[in-house]
């Protein structure tokens, strides 16, 4: 199989000049060079605004834009007019809970988890402290899955209007059985709006799998540009929403240019297009490499008695079906540390709370590491990891550990 790393730019760059392996994946993707490209295209012929002007100029930008809208409406499986551009998964669910917001009233409720992203609790918070209406969260299970019964109990117990869950755990990896929850809240008629942030690279057509009112994303974790995402939504959804911008554009429009006021990132947009197109055209052996390679982190790590990984407990025998992430943490050794020392031995990986402080609360965690993946890392990745962390804990027991207990490390110090 063809190396995939190698039509990304920055991987071939400091790949080439040694130890480096990029694990912050589900922070944001590297970018290939068709996507760099796209970007660069765009500027050089078709820069102008779109949906305004009469000139050829202007009407090719237009045509160009949205091009790159049918492209992500195909990638999605949703129709293209149920399709809206926003800058990514945080605006998208923003906007849908500011556009739905007049629907709730004290007798309201509404459901989200306690493994979300900030992202997906903090709008709903919001919506529930205006309006009062009761915020219900779905508890994780000790092996970090979602806990069905007490969903199922809340549903049948409250007249829920709205549910909003992560399709997969940025912060343990879980994959959630998504449709299970969406076909119960269709049963009660509460509307579904699903995160797929961490799951849009590997479920292509989310919008129909998940049988979901909304399905919201984010670019950047597709190997586009920053600053472009979108909601996929049923047009039912849409026409109960109001739009949150109001300005140029979208005045007497439908659905989606209605959502779309002002001038969108037009350059981004058109880059997401290719972006998507170069995930679509991924061969499937990718995807099983990266899974391959995420047990092998999950195996390596758990050989070690100071590490704690998080949401890997086996239940009824069998494993928690497992996206391509993991979350960690080492016994008296801070995240930041660890994550500032693994840096400095060519591995990038994330530390901290991850924007999940419910989760982590939870997990009576004070911080992980988490380790993400992309199709384009490989088993030498693993290998530049595995070294890295070795390293770090014999120097840790050098200095008779409990030294960086409190992420106090200082730049000056390194392994040497
Ligand atoms: N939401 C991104 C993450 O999980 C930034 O790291």
């Amino acid at each position: 199989m063809k190396e995939l790393w190698f039509h990304f730019p920055l991987l071939r760059n400091l790949k080439s000049q040694g130890n480096f392996a990029y694990l912050d994946n589900a922070s944001t993707t590297q970018k290939p060079d068709d996507v760099i490209a796209a970007v660069k295209e765009h500027y050089h012929f078709h820069t102008a605004n779109i949906h305004r002007g009469f000139y050829p100029l202007a009407q090719k930008a237009s045509t160009k834009f949205e091009e790159a809208r049918e492209i992500a409406a195909d990638y999605f499986g949703v129709d293209k007019n149920g399709f809206i551009f926003t800058s990514g998964c945080t605006s998208s669910l923003n906007q849908i809970a500011l556009g739905l917001e007049h629907h709730f009233t004290p007798d309201s409720h509404l459901v989200i988890s306690e493994a979300e992203h900030h992202s997906n609790i903090l709008p709903w918070q919001r919506l529930a402290q205006r309006t009062g209406a009761t915020l219900h969260w779905i508890p994780i299970l000790e092996d970090g899955q979602l806990d069905f019964e007490s969903y199922q109990k809340t549903l049948s117990t409250y007249p829920v209007k709205l549910v909003a869950l992560a399709a997969v755990s940025h912060v343990l990896g879980n994959i959630n059985p998504i449709t299970k929850f969406t076909a119960l809240a269709k049963k009660y008629n509460a509307w579904t709006v699903i995160d797929a942030a961490q799951s849009s690279l590997r479920d292509r057509q989310c919008f129909s799998k998940y049988q979901a009112d909304a399905v919201v994303f984010s670019g950047h974790k597709l190997f586009g540009p920053s600053g472009i995402g979108g909601i996929c939504a049923t047009f039912q959804f849409l026409s109960q929403m109001e739009p949150t911008f109001l300005g140029g554009g979208m005045l007497g429009k439908d659905s989606p240019w209605l959502f779309e006021g002002g001038t969108p990132p037009i350059e981004q947009a058109v880059a997401l297009g290719r972006a998507l197109q170069f995930a679509e055209a991924l061969a499937p052996d990718y995807f099983r490499q990266e899974e391959v390679l995420i047990y092998k982190f999950a195996k390596f790590l758990s050989s070690f008695p100071e590490v704690d990984l998080f949401g890997w407990a086996r239940s009824n025998n069998s494993l928690v079906p497992h996206s391509s992430l993991l979350s960690f943490s080492v016994k008296n050794l801070h995240c930041h540390d660890l994550a500032d020392l693994l840096g400095d031995n060519g591995v990038a990986v994330r530390a901290g709370l991850h924007c999940a402080h419910p989760l982590h609360h939870k997990l009576q965690s004070a911080g992980t590491v988490r380790v993400s993946l992309a199709p384009y890392n490989t088993i030498e990745d693993f290998e530049v990891f595995a070294r890295a962390f070795e390293r770090v804990l014999r120097f840790r027991k050098n200095l008779g550990g409990g030294i960086y207990e409190s992420g106090a490390r200082t730049n000056s110090e390194s392994l040497g």
